[in-house]
């Protein structure tokens, strides 16, 4: 029984490693009555992602654990590809990411501005897409 498990196993795996690079899979933190956070989800699979949604009672200690600083926290944590996303990240900047594959802790869009994905307003506002290193420190990596 123990090999038939491990045959299959066997024979799946480089299937799942195929179905990860073609659709970018995304683990979001959100709390459950948090509306433009789905909005963002929505964002994110209209675009071609793959995110698995987690309903959680605590969204800043999601974000520590994934080491992003509270100063540029928003209402949802995501993790993808070994980097954290913090906010209504454009999926545009996240493919950008995949693509260019810096060494960083990952990108953020702190608070939740009006006309950003998931926040669309009829008074849309100028914001950054921020480039954080593992330090801590920020730098804008899209602006919109
Ligand atoms: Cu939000
Ligand atoms: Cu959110």
């Amino acid at each position: 029984m123990k090999s038939v498990r491990l045959a299959i196993t066997l024979f799946l795996l480089p299937l799942g490693a195929a179905w990860a690079q073609g659709a970018p899979h995304v683990e979001v933190y959100k709390s459950a009555s948090c509306g433009c956070c789905g909005a963002w989800v929505a964002h994110l699979r209209q675009n071609g992602f793959e995110v698995v949604v987690h309903d959680v009672g605590d969204v800043p200690a999601a974000r520590r654990r994934l080491g992003m600083p509270d100063r540029l926290g928003s209402c949802h944590s995501a993790r993808l590809a070994g980097y954290a996303i913090e906010g209504h990240v454009p999926a545009a900047d996240i493919r950008r990411l995949l693509k260019e594959k810096p060494n960083a802790l990952g990108l953020a869009v702190p608070s939740m501005p009006p006309g950003s994905p998931g926040m669309e307003s009829a008074r849309p506002q100028p914001y950054d897409t921020l480039l954080v290193a593992r330090d801590g420190s920020a730098r804008v990596y899209a602006s919109h």
